[in-house]
């Protein structure tokens, strides 16, 4: 699929007093989630040389449609999709063929956040963010400024993670990123070299800060756009 996507956003926040999730925390996440998908990040001076032509601008725009709030005590959510079911205490997905719906609680185990890849079932489709990690200014530390949000999106785009969760053969099935085995933590010092290249650590899709992750790929551009050709599994989005 060429030319700009949009895509509206619900937000459904599980909210617990402890883990405020404010106004000014969503919109900035909009904003950030529009900066980094339109090659826009502030950041992305810092990528080096070798990976300058590999910069895309995936042209997708994220529209803040509806926030929707429900009280809620449970301070460990999980993984197992209770958050996107009203009756399981969350809050039910809002036509998820269309729009992108976040579900914003406290997950636990330390979990940031999780994503659905295309092709699943449509009442469980979208982003899972934990309240800590949501926007920018959040408590999350180093994971406080809204990328957790860029790369489960990404993740909910069909992007893997940059190393391809394996050893250096593993794919990613994107050609423009180097292999690599492992992720990379922290803020990592150029040039981090894994598997005979230097890897692309300020990529989204790898595990370092949120103010160290800056770039996509125009291989990773391709990935996403690719679901929303006809008869992909995000063609509703365009239609
Ligand atoms: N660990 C999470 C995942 O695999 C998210 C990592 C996000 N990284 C960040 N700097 N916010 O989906
Ligand atoms: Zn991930
Ligand atoms: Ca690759």
């Amino acid at each position: 699929y060429q030319g700009s996507i949009t895509i509206p956003v619900v937000i459904n926040i599980l909210e617990d007093a402890n883990h405020p999730v404010t106004q000014a925390h969503i919109n900035s996440q909009i904003d950030i989630l529009n900066e980094d998908y339109n090659d826009l990040n502030p950041n992305a001076g810092g990528v080096p040389n070798e990976f300058n032509n590999d910069i895309a601008n995936v042209d997708i725009t994220f529209v803040l449609e509806t926030v929707n709030r429900k009280a809620s005590s449970k301070s460990s959510w999980g993984t197992n999709d209770a958050m996107k079911h009203s009756n399981q205490g969350g809050i039910d997905a809002t036509d998820p063929a269309h729009k992108l719906n976040f579900w914003i609680c406290e997950i636990g185990g330390g979990i940031l956040g999780y994503a659905q890849f295309p092709g699943g079932e449509l009442a469980t489709d979208g982003v899972v963010i934990g309240s800590d990690f949501f926007g920018e200014n959040a408590r999350g530390g180093e994971y406080g400024h809204g990328r957790t949000a860029t790369h489960e999106v990404g993740h909910w785009l069909n992007l893997r993670h940059i190393w391809g969760d394996g050893r250096c053969k593993q794919d990613d099935f994107v050609t423009d990123t180097p292999s690599s085995d492992q992720p990379n933590y922290g803020c990592p010092s150029y040039p981090t070299v894994h598997c005979r290249s230097n890897d692309m650590t300020m990529n989204y899709m790898d595990y370092v800060n949120d103010n160290c992750m800056y770039m996509f790929t125009n291989g990773q551009n391709d990935r996403m756009r690719t679901i929303f050709a006809t008869g992909g599994p995000r063609e509703s989005f365009v239609n």
